[in-house]
């Protein structure tokens, strides 16, 4: 079992708010799933992923989080930990928005009260795994105190490791 204190899952930013996912969130993170450009995945299973992702947050204690502007209380995407291609030790960020709420701060803003909240449950490194193309996202984690630190290769092509260790 891990030694890590329990990840905050309410987190406040200047103008943002993370919290639990609700039931509700599926209609919008099925949208914000949309702009992936497959499709729209049914609400439906969209519902039950939103129960998976709790249940990995009652045996994990790290969590992805919608993601709220605090003016307007609209959910504008999500951001928070994954184990993803590592490890619940050392976790990887994640985050997702939609475009309407890019190029205003809004990742570097969410990611840093992530950060934050993963140096206080005791860890003492983060990773990110970025595709070679995703500039926003290279910037977003240069901006946190990323460092790039090997690449690999898979079906996708080349995948950027990331690393920043924690306080
Ligand atoms: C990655 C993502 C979350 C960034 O969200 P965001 O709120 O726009 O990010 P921020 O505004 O905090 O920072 C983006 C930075 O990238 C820069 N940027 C954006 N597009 C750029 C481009 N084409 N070339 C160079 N820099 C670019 C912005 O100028 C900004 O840097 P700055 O503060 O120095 O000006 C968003 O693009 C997204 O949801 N992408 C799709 C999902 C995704 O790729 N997730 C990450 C998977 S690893």
């Amino acid at each position: 079992m891990s030694t890590y204190e329990t990840m905050s899952f309410n987190l406040e930013t200047e103008r943002l708010i993370l919290r639990p996912w609700a039931e509700s969130d599926a209609a919008d993170f099925s949208a914000l799933l949309s702009e992936r450009g497959n499709g729209t995945p049914p609400v439906e299973r969209i519902r039950t992923s939103i129960g998976e992702l709790l249940a990995a947050t009652e045996t994990t204690g790290i969590a992805l989080l919608p993601v709220e502007r605090r003016d307007g209380g609209d959910f504008i995407g999500y951001c928070g930990l994954i184990i993803g291609r590592t490890t619940v030790e050392e976790p990887e960020i994640a985050y997702e928005l939609f475009q309407h709420a890019h190029g205003c701060g809004y990742a570097t803003e969410a990611a840093r009260a992530v950060l934050e909240a993963a140096a206080s449950t005791g860890r003492k490194r983060l990773w990110s795994t970025v595709r070679a193309w995703n500039t926003p996202s290279f910037r977003v984690l240069e901006k946190l105190g990323f460092e790039r630190d090997h690449i690999t290769t898979d079906d996708n092509g080349e995948l950027v490791w990331l690393t920043r260790s924690l306080p």
